[in-house]
């Protein structure tokens, strides 16, 4: 059960103050009656705005095709967010609609965005290791010797405590690679093949786990079933 004004600014509809008046002009109703009191109790499945059910109550998980040119973070000084893409009720969302984990401002491909903070806790940490598969392009010719040392588990980052975890590399064609990763530090795949001489052009992510983009345009998301990440389905 939930507070009807802080659900519905939860929810991204309005602040809690509009939320309060909207009730009062009785816009709202809880299992078909009218709302009469802003702090009434409801569970959100039984709440209506003048008529349609509340959108998403229980939370968001959206896969996205990320363009290039957009950051993850939410601060606009660093420039137009991957957020701009949803509709303006979910980027007023309380808790805030974030992406799980980042994807550089010029890397394209799969990224995940959900606002359930214990999601986002679980699959970023160091201790889940969902294989996350790369496609990188790069300005030097890539040679066989690459494989061995980025599955060594050896090789060593600079301001890394720890070198990275083994990853496999599949060299596609002479400049052209996917990478699979299980961690995720700072740019670790731009740092890793710095650290093998080469830099990295274009930058794209294919899978995260058993995810993939499908036909999903480019800037467009599918919603994912909220538990589709619950232990027993996908660790
Ligand atoms: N590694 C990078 O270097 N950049 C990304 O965006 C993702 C992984």
């Amino acid at each position: 059960m939930r507070r009807l004004d802080q659900l519905l600014a939860n929810l991204g509809y309005c602040s809690r103050r509009e939320a309060r008046a909207w009730i009062e002009a009785s816009h709202v109703t809880v299992g078909g009656a009218v709302a009469e009191d802003y702090g009434q109790k409801a569970r959100p499945a039984d709440v209506r705005v003048d008529g349609e059910p509340l959108d998403h109550p229980d939370g968001l998980l959206l896969l996205v095709h990320k363009p290039a040119g957009l950051v993850c973070s939410h601060d606009e000084r660093e420039g137009p967010n991957v957020y701009s893409l949803l509709p303006p009720r979910w980027r007023q969302r309380n808790p805030q609609v974030t992406s799980i984990g980042r994807l550089d401002k010029d890397t394209t491909g799969l990224l995940l965005l959900t606002d359930q903070t214990a999601l986002v806790h679980r699959l970023t940490s160091p201790k889940h290791k969902v294989p996350k598969v790369y496609r990188a392009t790069v300005d030097r010719e890539l040679t066989p010797d690459l494989i061995p040392l980025f599955a060594s588990g050896a090789l060593q980052l600079d301001g890394e405590k720890e070198p990275c975890r083994p990853a496999g590399l599949k060299i596609t064609t002479p400049r052209e690679a996917e990478l699979t990763l299980t961690e995720g530090k700072y740019h670790q795949v731009r740092r890793m093949f710095a650290a093998a001489g080469r830099t990295v052009l274009t930058l794209h992510r294919a899978r995260f786990g058993e995810l993939e983009l499908g036909e999903l345009p480019t800037g467009q998301w599918r919603e994912l079933p909220l538990d589709f990440f619950a232990p027993d389905r996908a660790d």
